[in-house]
């Protein structure tokens, strides 16, 4: 199984390929799914800023789109480790509320983990329909 710092190093990895232009502000992931693979994604912006989609939802939508939908967990690297927006946790709760949330700076020091029910607390989710 891969260790903690290793996902982390592949979501640093994965920041080349960040398309940040507008923000300098790079963000890479690396998921981690139930049989063991690993997931990256990075941010990707926009001319017209709205469309820009976040490292995690890039990660999460790959890996759905390849009929991955069960996860483990997620790095996240930025500088100063941020931890996901709003609509990333609400992204990652539609098919891992439990997925643990590594966040880590872009030298690998890992800040904290949370569990994504830690993050979002009282969520929405399937169940409620
Ligand atoms: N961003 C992410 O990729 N993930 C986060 O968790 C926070 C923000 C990106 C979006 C945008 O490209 C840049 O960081 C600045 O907000």
């Amino acid at each position: 199984m891969i260790t903690d710092q290793e996902l982390v190093q592949a979501a640093i990895d994965a920041t080349q390929y960040c398309y940040a232009p507008y923000s300098n502000f790079k963000v890479g992931a690396a998921l981690l799914t139930v049989a063991g693979e690993v997931i990256t994604g990075v941010n990707i912006e926009n001319a017209a800023y709205s469309p820009t989609n976040c490292a995690e939802r890039t990660a999460v939508f790959k890996a759905v789109s390849e009929g991955k939908r069960d996860y483990v967990k997620i790095a996240v690297v930025s500088k100063g480790a941020v931890s996901p927006c709003g609509v990333c946790r609400q992204v990652m709760t539609e098919f891992a509320p439990q997925i643990e949330v590594i966040m880590a700076d872009l030298e690998g020091n890992i800040r904290h983990t949370l569990r994504l029910d830690q993050l979002l607390v009282d969520s929405f989710g399937p169940e409620n329909l």
